[in-house]
């Protein structure tokens, strides 16, 4: 089986629908990769697998970790990994350096980091030299400390201009692909219309080219809070739960 490449990815602007979620371990991408087009290896694993309190504490390591496990149990799904909160944003070659690691040691087919302008250069010297980079702008959970809380993002002309503005830098810096989190469903649609690399949306609204959500969010496992954006497919901890008990 051949897996999807960022070409085939990038080749789904205003075509079918992107199907894109989370997975962290082996028997899970096993389980997800005939049905999507992307696996997400996101640093939301501090959070959901780790119970970190925010996804800042994540490290390179565990990233790489999780990512192998991931490719391991794939065939189809492009596999793209996050780079974690303080192993890229100081310079673009501190990222060179946390990306290779990640590509050589996991397999992966690309890397997810966050931010808009201040990361342009970097997206532009990871891709310049062979790197597949998928943008995340919007609202950023590694910036929840400058951004005051996950919040909706977009809801002011201000903040809409700035999404703008970073959305277009990541596109010309040579990002395959963009995540848009946590933005007003107008933000989202004018984004898609006005971007040529597929846009992703999670909390951003039906009007993206793809959409994207934690796996555990929408099975079930993750607990009381669920974002209200996130529709329930399963109720897979009730399961486990009952299967234990007669256990
Ligand atoms: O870390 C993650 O899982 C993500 C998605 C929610 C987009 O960045």
């Amino acid at each position: 089986m051949k897996r999807f490449t960022t070409l085939d990815i990038m080749a789904r602007k205003n075509a079918e629908p992107l199907v894109v979620l989370t997975a962290y371990n082996t028997p899970q991408a096993r389980l997800l990769d005939a049905h999507v087009d992307i696996l997400l290896v996101g640093d939301s694993l501090g959070m959901v697998l780790y119970g970190m309190d925010s996804t800042l504490a994540v490290t390179t390591d565990m990233m790489i970790a999780h990512g192998s496990a991931v490719v391991r149990g794939s065939a189809q799904a492009l596999v793209v990994v996050d780079l974690p909160f303080g192993s890229y944003q100081a310079s673009p070659t501190q990222a060179c350096k946390t990306a290779t690691r990640i590509l050589a040691k996991t397999s992966c087919n690309a890397v997810k980091l966050e931010g808009g302008v201040e990361m342009a250069e970097t997206v532009a010297f990871l891709t310049a030299r062979g790197i597949p980079v998928m943008g995340h702008i919007g609202l950023k959970p590694q910036s929840v400390n400058a951004m005051g809380g996950y919040r909706t993002q977009g809801k002011n002309e201000i903040e809409v201009a700035s999404i703008f503005a970073d959305a277009k830098a990541i596109e010309q810096a040579g990002a395959f692909a963009i995540v848009i989190e946590g933005v007003v469903e107008e933000v989202a649609k004018n984004l898609t219309s006005n971007l040529t690399i597929p846009t992703i949306g999670i909390g951003a609204s039906p009007a993206c080219d793809g959409q994207v959500l934690v796996t555990e969010d929408m099975l079930g496992l993750s607990g009381d809070y669920i974002p209200r954006f996130v529709k329930r497919y399963a109720d897979l901890a009730k399961a486990t739960e009952a299967a234990v008990k007669q256990y």
